[in-house]
């Protein structure tokens, strides 16, 4: 796939098939992402790629510590909320997503279980989690943004889809209890990984982008 299909096509997959993903595939789209730049080279990004029961555990202990209240602690802090337009968008986006599952506002019960499918990873069979040290400058966290998104784009390109999600980074001690991630590396950011499931409504859904004009001023052009 080209790298312009990729970029139109990757989307937030929200329900995996149960269709492991070889360790080759996951070598490959590793590979393609280290092309991605970092401030002088110093490629602060790691990755750790965690399949089969491993995986299975990581996701319970997720979902066992968000439904008893356990309170996050994610290595690097996250925010509460957001600021005006930001947050407005943040909303909208939370509306079209329930709109398209179907569920509705006073739904409680479906709104908790769509929230705890969030930390189950959607099912995903592959989690990968991206990690930078601590203790330096805060743009390596540019520089590992810049890694997570080629990893996204080179999965769409191996037909292979993802979902960056924080709700994966929400409590790190109960992924080290699985994954021998050191103390020394903050846990940045999950992505769940996998194959769609092309029925699952929630895959209908695609996310709005702002009018070009929004986001783009351009001088002597
Ligand atoms: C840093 C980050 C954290 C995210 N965390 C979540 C999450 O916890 N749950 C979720 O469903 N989506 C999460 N997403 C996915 C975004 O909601 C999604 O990228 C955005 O709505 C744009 O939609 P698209 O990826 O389908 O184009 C996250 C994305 C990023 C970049």
């Amino acid at each position: 796939m080209e790298l312009e299909q990729a970029l139109r096509e990757r989307f937030s997959c929200r329900r995996f098939l149960d269709q492991p993903v070889a360790l080759e595939q996951v070598r490959t789209l590793a590979a393609l992402a280290q092309r991605l730049p970092s401030w002088g080279n110093t490629q602060p990004s790691k990755l750790y790629a965690v399949g089969g029961e491993k995986a299975r555990a990581v996701r319970e202990n997720l979902v066992t510590a968000m439904q008893s209240g356990s309170p996050q602690a994610p290595d690097i802090a996250m925010p509460a909320s957001f600021e005006g337009a930001l947050m407005d968008r943040y909303r909208d986006l939370g509306r079209a997503l329930f709109k398209e599952l179907g569920i509705g506002r006073e739904d409680h019960n479906q709104r908790a279980a769509h929230y705890a499918n969030n930390f189950d990873a959607f099912g995903a069979p592959c989690l990968l989690y991206v990690t930078v040290p601590k203790g330096q400058t805060s743009y390596v966290v540019l520089d590992a943004g810049a890694y997570v998104t080629g990893l996204c784009l080179a999965a769409a390109s191996l037909g292979l889809a993802t979902c960056i999600l924080a709700a994966l980074a929400r409590f790190p001690e109960e992924v080290r209890k699985v994954v021998p991630i050191p103390p020394q590396e903050a846990i940045l950011i999950g992505v769940a990984l996998g194959y769609a499931d092309p029925e699952a409504p929630a895959n209908r859904f695609r996310s709005e982008r702002l009018p070009l004009e929004q986001v783009l001023t351009s001088f002597d052009l």
